[in-house]
């Protein structure tokens, strides 16, 4: 294929997916990077992006990237910022400093630990500086993320619960999988998917990266392709044990919707503060279904009656 005609593709490939929403192609304005915004021990290089009309009060999205990948690719790989033009939310794009395969430091005990360092605590410098500079709202922090962006969003949830209102994670890992081997290593037991845990095991790791923190806990979602062969569908698995343990929900789901959200799709709701999908024969590219993630963390409402933390 020539360059032309990928460009084409790509065009078209955008414009399908465009038809679920009334708003123009790419978002309106571009990012722009911020330097010296506060702790960031391993220098997460920090791109936002602003929308041109903001709620009032802006609630945050946080969209860390997949390894391979940077911020560039993540703000161009789904609608979620052409959207905040239209809802009026901040975006907060981080890129991994390490260059060799672009993935987040999911292991370290730093960035495993609230406050600790490692790449967690330069994203969450990050929402504090947009928090103070923007007047944006404390109580409505998000992150999602696919792939590494999914797994830094469960250790954003895990190592600061005191930050994030939820997340969505999409063919990821559970906190702590991939724990105990240094910045930024690859974990092949929790990959494979041999990695597991009984949901006590699991809310303990949770629970000892802040230890004391008793306060409300982010709700969570997750998803998982059947036919991913980079991170092991088990993995689900782990993540429902985990998040049902730590929010104290029940370890069976109380429903089960089939062909939800998409078909061939299955969605196990927990509680109204976690719910898992698993989506047959989808491989590790799972595709990032946006709609899912603005009604998770209501992010099209404005006003005071929105879903968020306690403040
Ligand atoms: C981060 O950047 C600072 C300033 O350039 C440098 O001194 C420090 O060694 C860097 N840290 C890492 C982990 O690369
Ligand atoms: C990280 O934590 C593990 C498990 O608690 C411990 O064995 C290891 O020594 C720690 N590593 C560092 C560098 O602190
Ligand atoms: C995980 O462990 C549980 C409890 O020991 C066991 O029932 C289950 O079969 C194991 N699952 C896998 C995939 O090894
Ligand atoms: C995204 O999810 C919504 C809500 O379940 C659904 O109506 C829509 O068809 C999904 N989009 C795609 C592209 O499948």
């Amino acid at each position: 294929m020539s360059q032309f005609q990928v460009v084409l593709r790509c065009f078209f490939i955008s414009l399908s997916l465009l038809s679920w929403f009334p708003v123009a192609l790419g978002a309106a304005n571009s990012l722009i990077q911020i330097k010296d915004f506060g702790l960031n021990p391993t220098n997460v290089t920090f791109y936002l992006y602003v929308p041109s009309k903001l709620q009032a009060k802006p609630p945050i999205l946080v969209n860390p990237h997949w390894c391979h990948g940077d911020a560039s690719d993540c703000f161009k790989g789904t609608q979620l910022a052409t959207l905040a033009d239209t809802y009026g939310y901040l975006m907060i794009f981080p890129d991994s400093p390490n260059t060799a395969d672009k993935c987040w430091d999911v292991s370290s005990n730093a960035t495993l630990t609230h406050n600790g360092g490692g790449d967690s605590l330069g994203i969450v410098s990050m929402v504090k500086y947009t928090l103070a500079k923007y007047n944006a709202d404390p109580t409505r922090v998000f992150s999602m993320g696919t792939s590494s962006g999914a797994m830094m969003t469960n250790v954003l949830l895990g190592s600061y619960p005191d930050i994030f209102a939820a997340g969505s994670a999409w063919a990821g890992v559970a906190f702590g999988c991939f724990a105990g081997n240094g910045y930024d290593v690859w974990s092949n037991a929790c990959a494979t998917g041999t990695i597991n845990r009984t949901g006590s095991e699991w809310k303990a790791i949770v629970e000892a990266a802040d230890p004391g923190y008793s306060g409300f806990r982010p709700k969570m979602q997750v998803f998982h392709g059947t036919a991913d062969t980079t991170l092991n569908p088990q993995n689900l698995q782990e993540e429902i044990k985990e998040w049902t343990a730590v929010l104290e929900l029940p370890s069976t789901p109380v429903k089960t919707l089939v062909d939800y959200y998409e078909k061939g799709w299955t969605t196990y709701i927990y509680g109204d503060s976690f719910q898992a999908t698993s989506a047959a024969g989808v491989t590790h590219n799972i595709q990032t279904n946006e709609t899912v993630v603005l009604d998770w963390f209501d992010l099209t409402c404005s006003g005071s009656k929105c879903y968020s933390r306690p403040s």
